[in-house]
C-alpha cells in the first residue's frame, strides 16, 4: 500500500509538502480613480472596491504599501458628460490617470504603476475602439490608443496595459513610445482576453457598458483555444514585456498552456470582477467560507502557471499574509 496520508497528518506536514503558494509579491491591486476631493464611494456591484479621488487614492496606497503590495493597476472613471465619440479625455494632456500617476510617483516612487489603456471608459458609446456606424474599427483606433498610452507613460507609468483587443495595438504603442523617448516604459498586454460574462460588475465600476451590441467582434470567443496562443505570440513579437490571460478561474487551461508555451515571458492572470463577486456573494449567503475560497481560487491560478495575479482581493489577502 502506498502511504499518501503521511503528507497530510497535520498543518505543519501539509505545509512542508505544498508545492505552490500565492504571495504578496504576486499581487496586482486594481484602482478606480475619479475626479474630485475626498471621494471614497463603494462601488455597488463590487464589494469593498471604491471609486477614489486622487487624494483618497494616495491614502489607500499608503495602506497597501504598508502591507507589502508593490504593484497597482489604474482605471480612470470620468463623468458621462465628458465622454465623446473620439474618447478625447483618454489622451488629453494632463488627464485624470496622468495626474494620478504623477501624484503616486511623487509619494511612492518604488511602486510599480500599471495603467489600463482602452477607450471604453471614454467613448460615449462605451466600445473599446472608435466606431463607424455599428462597426468597431481597428486601424483607426490604434493611434488613439498610442496617444493614451503616451500620456500615461509620460506621467511616469511603469507599464501601460492595452486591453482594447485591437489587432496591432502592442506594435502601435511600442513604436509610438519609442519615437517619444519612452523606450523604458513596459507593456503589459491583455493578450488573451475573452469576451466574458464575468466582466459584469466591472462595467458598473468603470461605467463602460457598451450602449449597443457587445464586445464579441474584438474580444475572444470562449470556445477557442489556439487563438489565445497566437494572440500571445504576436504580442510578444510586437514587444509586449508581460502578457495576460483574462479571466482567470474559467481559463486555467489557457493559463497553463500559455506558461508552457512561453515560459520566458511573465504571465499575468486577471481574476475579474464576476469571479470575485461570485465568491463574495456565496460567502455572504453563507454557502462557503469566503477567505478560504479566496485562498483556494488564487492558489489555483498560480498553480495553473500565472506568475502574477490581478485581483480585487489583493489588499485582503496581503492583510492575511502579513499576520
Ligand atoms: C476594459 C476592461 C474590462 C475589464 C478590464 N479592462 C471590461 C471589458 O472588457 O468590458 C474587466 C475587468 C473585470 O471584470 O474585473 N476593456
Amino acid at each position: 500500500m502506498e502511504r499518501f496520508r503521511k503528507y497530510r497528518t497535520d498543518q505543519k506536514t501539509r505545509d512542508k509538502y505544498s508545492e505552490v503558494s500565492i504571495m504578496t509579491d504576486d499581487l496586482i491591486y486594481p484602482y478606480f480613480i475619479v475626479e474630485g476631493r475626498s471621494v471614497k464611494q463603494e462601488i455597488s456591484s463590487l464589494k469593498e472596491v471604491y471609486h477614489l479621488s486622487i487624494d483618497m487614492l494616495l491614502a489607500d496606497i499608503e495602506e497597501i504599501n504598508n502591507l507589502g503590495i508593490n504593484k497597482i493597476l489604474i482605471f480612470g472613471v470620468i463623468e458621462k458628460s465628458l465622454k465623446d465619440e473620439m474618447a478625447k479625455m483618454a489622451y488629453a494632456p494632463d488627464n485624470l490617470v496622468s495626474r494620478a500617476v504623477k501624484a503616486i510617483k511623487q509619494k511612492f516612487p518604488e511602486l510599480i504603476i500599471i495603467t489600463d489603456v482602452c477607450l471604453c471608459g471614454y467613448t460615449d458609446h462605451g466600445h473599446c475602439g472608435l466606431v463607424t456606424g455599428h462597426e468597431i474599427v481597428n486601424d483607426k483606433t490604434l493611434p488613439y490608443l498610442s496617444r493614451m498610452a503616451y500620456t500615461h507613460a509620460n506621467a511616469g507609468a511603469d507599464f501601460v496595459a492595452p486591453s482594447a483587443m485591437m489587432d496591432g495595438q502592442v506594435n502601435a504603442i511600442r513604436t509610438y513610445l519609442d519615437q517619444h523617448s519612452l523606450k523604458n516604459t513596459g507593456i503589459l498586454s491583455y493578450s488573451a482576453k475573452y469576451a466574458s460574462n464575468f466582466y459584469g460588475p466591472f462595467r458598473e465600476a468603470a461605467q463602460s457598458a457598451p450602449a449597443f451590441g457587445d464586445r464579441r467582434t474584438y474580444q475572444m470567443d470562449f470556445r477557442t483555444i489556439h487563438q489565445s496562443l497566437k494572440e500571445i505570440k504576436t504580442d510578444i513579437e510586437e514587444g509586449a514585456d508581460w502578457v495576460m490571460v483574462k479571466p482567470a478561474h474559467t481559463y486555467l487551461d489557457i493559463i497553463q498552456r500559455a506558461k508552457q508555451e512561453f515560459p520566458a515571458t511573465q504571465l499575468v492572470a486577471y481574476q475579474v470582477s464576476g469571479e470575485y463577486m461570485m465568491i463574495e456573494a456565496a460567502a455572504d449567503s453563507g454557502y462557503l467560507d469566503g477567505d478560504k475560497a479566496m485562498m483556494e481560487a488564487l492558489t489555483a491560478i498560480k498553480r495553473a502557471g500565472a506568475d502574477k495575479v490581478i485581483t480585487y482581493y489583493a489588499k485582503k489577502l496581503a492583510g492575511i499574509l502579513i499576520n
